[in-house]
């Protein structure tokens, strides 16, 4: 038996469901930011301050949630268009995301929940809290999810957010830059993140990015450019595989609301 087979097997749940993919690895933390980096202003108040504590998982947590398409409304993967009143949609360089939601063994994860928030076109979001002066698109909310099918695959449309300038030193700026949360096959697998374009020089600026330990680790947030994918006249296409949890595992967070 190898060893994922004997972590499934000492994972099975009380009802005997083996749970293929879903198992609750444990995190490589060498992978992922510290929770305290001075240089990332505000994970010095927010950051444990005692050793984590483990709790046994239960079986709710383990097989669920489930997410069916018909909770999905027919424009929540077009941000150009979900939050628009013109038909023309929202302003910005239109943009396909698009890419595979997978396991730690590289298998496609499939009907799992994807969701994405973002800054629009100038770098603004709509919230509140936002600070910053660049102008509301009218035509653009900043949020959309879709699901993945049954190899994992997910695509949504939007505009390309701008970066945008944040208090934490006297001039640190976000890389452009996509929210992600996707839910995988337990509330265990969840996994937060952001995605980075090919070629942005404001990446390896960012104190948030700095957080991150490898140079691997950064380039495994950035989407890759598909100019063989583009639609002409129409939209440039990025690629963006998620890995849920393993060694090879996307970035996690752990809370960056509002960022
Ligand atoms: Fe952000």
């Amino acid at each position: 038996m190898n060893a994922f087979k004997q972590k499934q097997a000492v994972l099975q749940t009380p009802g005997g469901h083996d749970r293929p993919g879903g198992g609750l690895y444990a995190r490589d933390r060498s992978w992922h930011p510290a929770a305290l980096t001075p240089a990332y202003k505000t994970s010095v108040t927010r950051s444990p301050t005692r050793a984590p504590i483990s709790f046994p998982t239960t079986l709710g947590e383990e097989t669920g949630p489930v997410f069916t398409r018909d909770r999905l409304g027919p424009l929540d993967a077009d941000l150009v268009h979900n939050f628009a009143r013109s038909p023309d949609g929202a302003i910005g360089p239109r943009i396909v995301v698009q890419g595979r939601v997978l396991d730690e063994d590289g298998r496609g994860v499939p009907h799992t929940l994807v969701e994405v928030w973002q800054a629009n076109a100038g770098g603004r979001y709509r919230h509140k809290k936002e600070g910053y002066l660049a102008p509301l698109d009218p035509d653009f909310g900043g949020c959309g999810r879709c699901l993945t099918d049954e190899a994992g695959r997910y695509e949504f449309r939007t505009i390309q957010p701008g970066p945008y300038p944040w208090p934490n030193g006297p001039n640190d700026w976000r890389p452009a830059h996509i929210h992600f949360s996707v839910f995988g096959q337990s509330w265990g697998q969840r996994l937060i993140t952001q995605m980075y374009f090919d070629g942005d020089p404001m990446i390896w600026r960012c104190p948030i990015v700095g957080t991150i330990p490898s140079p691997e680790g950064i380039e495994s947030l950035v989407a890759r450019l598909d100019m063989e994918a583009t639609i002409p006249m129409d939209a440039r296409v990025y690629r963006f595989d998620i890995v849920l949890r393993g060694r090879r595992q996307t970035l996690f967070e752990n809370r960056m609301e509002g960022l």
